[in-house]
């Protein structure tokens, strides 16, 4: 379904011409059996309708420092560091991708707990992200914040 597909199918809904034939003003029996009937077509069309309008969802600033100087990269707390990065064209080396390896490492100036959470970290002990280590392809923002692209074995 296009945007211009999920648009009008919303509207309809919300069209109180049509409301009586949506399921919302049914029995529940009536509307059981007419979302059974939809299945998959009804849920994406629910979906695509509570997408619209006003998201809830904070952005951070990220500024990635690489060999090739600084990149600022605007990140929702909903996304992990890493693929923004990379969509901006920020130097960083990965592999696994679920934070087992450390090859996606970057370096904060002070305790990474305060600019990221991780999620699926099993490479950094706490320590190391006390002292501003991070799993990019892990951690999600929870501030504004610089991050140097490097691995704790360079350090
Ligand atoms: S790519 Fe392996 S830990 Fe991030």
């Amino acid at each position: 379904m296009d945007e211009r597909q999920n648009d009008s199918a919303c509207q309809l809904s919300n069209d109180p011409k049509t409301s009586a034939a949506t399921p919302r003003n049914l029995p529940d029996e009536e509307r059981r059996r007419l979302l059974t009937a939809i299945g998959g077509v009804g849920v994406t069309v629910i979906a695509g309708c509570l997408d619209q309008g006003e998201s809830d969802v904070t952005a951070y600033n990220v500024v990635f420092l690489d060999q090739d100087g600084r990149t600022e990269v605007e990140i929702s707390e909903d996304e992990k560091l890493l693929y923004p990065a990379l969509d901006a064209g920020v130097d960083i080396p990965y592999a696994c991708e679920v934070g087992r390896c450390g090859q996606c490492t970057g370096k904060y100036d002070g305790n990474a707990n305060e600019v990221v959470t991780h999620d699926g970290n099993e490479f950094l002990d706490e320590d190391q992200i006390e002292a501003g280590w991070l799993l990019t392809c892990v951690a999600y923002p929870r501030d504004n914040f610089e991050l140097e692209v490097a691995h704790p074995d360079d350090e």
